[in-house]
């Protein structure tokens, strides 16, 4: 309800109700009548409606979700927070993972392409690392398959941190206190201070950041009122047309590979033929220009959309979807309900207190 509460009062206002029927604007019946008269199908009884969404998505757990070969621990899960927020595993140590997954703005920087070391613009759009652990694996095309491999990706990146494992583990190793919470989370090791161990770091923190609790978690949970008719006809909609097929499960997406244009490619100002997806991985003719079905949860936070970041509007986005991959044309009405569904998938943000980082001494590497 708190996570999104606009989306419910604006929808009323604007829709043209028949005359007469707007005193009863509030009866949920009435409303639905009136929405077929607005060229909407009438909505199908809405314990029915949950009932089969129960069937395609799960709600995101309140608990913390355990990790494989990685034990989610309260050492590692607070130097995995000081880790992101420590600009000092960039090469320049300007940039840190917050940056650009910024977690005051729904994981992510709102960029079309992200901006890197030296200003770099990078070739895709920065995913959000919210809820990123219960995706099958990690990046557009999928190349990382779990958040510790991930993790070491971008501070080698050229465009984006451009360090070198050496530099980060000569970086931590120079600041006492960065040694002695190696030690407290990854006890009975020997050498706990490594490049290996900061990406288990981080991806502890990061199995923390999950958004429980939005509007369509609580109706999966039997709230049925908990989604407005509008939104809940967008539901059925996108169970009905069939983006259900690919999006899907607790994170109403980040399951499976499709090719961008499954039915019609989208033109080359949203799909950049430079980039071939899931073919560079796999260097197989199925997988040109495919990639990992996106995960859709807040995703109403998280434009510019598609792994181009071409589009801004969500709306946009849902058309084109709808073309590309279902080769259906939606009309205006329908694609504005999918995009109010869409925006009950906001949850619960989660609540990190900054951390104060060790203060750097006369051993720790200088900034390049
Ligand atoms: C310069 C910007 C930038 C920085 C810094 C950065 N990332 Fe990313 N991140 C991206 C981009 C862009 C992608 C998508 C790249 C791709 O798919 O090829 C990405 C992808 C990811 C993903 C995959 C999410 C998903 O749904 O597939 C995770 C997780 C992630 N980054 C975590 C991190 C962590 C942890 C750090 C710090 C060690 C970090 N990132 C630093 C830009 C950045
Ligand atoms: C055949 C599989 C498939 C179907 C059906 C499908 N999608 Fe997608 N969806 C994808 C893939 C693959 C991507 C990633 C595209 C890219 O490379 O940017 C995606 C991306 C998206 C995105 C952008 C995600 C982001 O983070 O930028 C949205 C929004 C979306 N889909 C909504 C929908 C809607 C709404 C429908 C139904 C009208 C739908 N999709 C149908 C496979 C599918």
């Amino acid at each position: 309800m708190k996570s999104n509460p606009q989306s419910k009062s604006q929808s009323r206002p604007q829709r043209s109700a028949p005359r007469g029927a707007t005193r009863a604007m509030t009866h949920p019946l009435l409303a639905t009548t009136m929405l077929a008269f607005a060229g909407l199908p009438a909505l199908a009884d809405d314990a029915a409606l949950q009932k089969e969404a129960a069937g395609h998505f799960k709600p995101i757990p309140s608990m913390v979700p355990a990790v494989k070969d990685n034990a989610v621990t309260r050492d590692k899960v607070e130097l995995g927070k000081m880790l992101f927020f420590d600009p000092r595993l960039s090469a320049s140590q300007l940039i840190s993972c917050n940056t650009c997954h910024n977690l005051s703005m729904g994981g992510d920087d709102n960029l079309e392409t992200s901006i890197g070391h030296g200003w770099a613009k990078g070739p895709r759009n920065a995913p959000t690392v919210l809820n990123a652990v219960f995706n099958i694996a990690q990046f557009w095309d999928g190349r990382a398959g779990d958040l510790k491999t991930q993790a070491k990706g971008p501070i080698q990146a050229g465009v984006e941190m451009n360090n070198t494992p050496k530099v980060v583990e000569e970086t931590l190793k120079s600041i006492p206190d960065y040694v002695a919470r190696f030690k407290a989370a990854f006890p009975n090791e020997a050498e706990p201070v490594t490049f290996d161990n900061l990406a288990r770091a981080i991806e502890a923190f990061e199995a923390t950041l999950i958004t429980p609790g939005s509007r369509f978690d609580q109706f999966l949970e039997g709230k049925l009122d908990a989604l407005d008719a509008t939104e809940k006809t967008g539901l059925k909609l996108f169970m009905d047309k069939g983006c259900v097929a690919c999006h899907s499960g607790v994170n109403v997406g980040g399951e499976a590979y499709y090719p961008f244009g499954v039915v019609e490619k989208p033109g080359a100002d949203i799909l950049p033929a430079n980039d071939r997806g899931r073919f560079e991985v796999t260097k197989t003719a199925d997988a040109d220009y495919v990639f990992r079905a996106g995960p859709l949860r807040n995703i109403a936070l998280s434009a510019p959309y598609f792994h181009s970041g071409k589009v801004w509007d969500l709306k946009q986005a849902v058309a084109i979807m709808a073309t590309s991959q279902l080769g259906a044309k939606l009309s205006d009405k329908e694609i504005e309900a999918i995009t109010a569904f869409l925006g009950t998938l906001t949850g619960e943000q989660p609540r990190v207190e900054l951390p104060i980082l060790p203060v750097s001494t006369d051993r720790t590497p200088l900034p390049k």
